[in-house]
């Protein structure tokens, strides 16, 4: 267990497209999702990729607890997830803020689907099948995104609405990305 560096915005390693996991349940694998729990946990962020840690291979996590301090933050699942497939279903456009821990102090608002499917593996190769919706849905579209070597500025329209975190929301504490 390892607190990793973040890679942050103009490393290259961040633009790669990282390749699937073969094989599921081997020590390589769980020592990966450990490094990558403790970076996200000592970063405070709601979820991570691991190209952001230099490893290039198809593996997110996220998750995001509810929080007193927060009532109206909506909570998403602890949740491993391998080799994604991210399919939008029909429910049009939403935008929302994003932060990334690659792309410290700021935020941007990012337009993503509102409504989608994922498929994917957990670390021992069970299948994952969920329909979800809002943040959740952002959460997995702006992680896998990070798999493709496309980080959430890349997404934003409105140059406007991108700028330094202390800035935009004075005075509020937010996770990242
Ligand atoms: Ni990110």
């Amino acid at each position: 267990m390892t607190i990793r560096t973040v890679l942050r915005m103009g490393d290259e390693r961040l633009l790669q497209r990282a390749a699937p996991v073969g094989e599921f349940d081997t020590p390589e694998l769980h020592g990966l999702l450990a490094d990558m729990r403790d970076t996200m946990q000592s970063l405070n962020g709601a979820g991570l990729a691991a190209p952001q840690i230099g490893v290039a291979r198809r593996v997110v996590i996220f998750g995001v607890q509810h929080n007193s301090r927060y009532p109206d933050a909506e909570s998403v699942p602890e949740t491993v997830l391998i080799n994604p497939l991210v399919t939008p279903l029909d429910g049009g456009i939403e935008e929302g803020w994003e932060g990334c821990l690659s792309v410290p102090g700021l935020r941007g608002l990012v337009p993503r689907h509102a409504l989608i499917r994922y498929q994917g593996r957990d670390e021992y190769g069970a299948p994952i099948d969920r329909t979800v919706s809002g943040f959740h849905a952002r959460v997995v579209q702006h992680e896998c995104d990070h798999l493709d070597g496309i980080l959430y500025p890349m997404r934003i329209q409105d140059m406007t609405k991108f700028g330094y975190t202390e800035e935009l929301f004075p005075g509020r504490e937010m996770q990242d990305e």
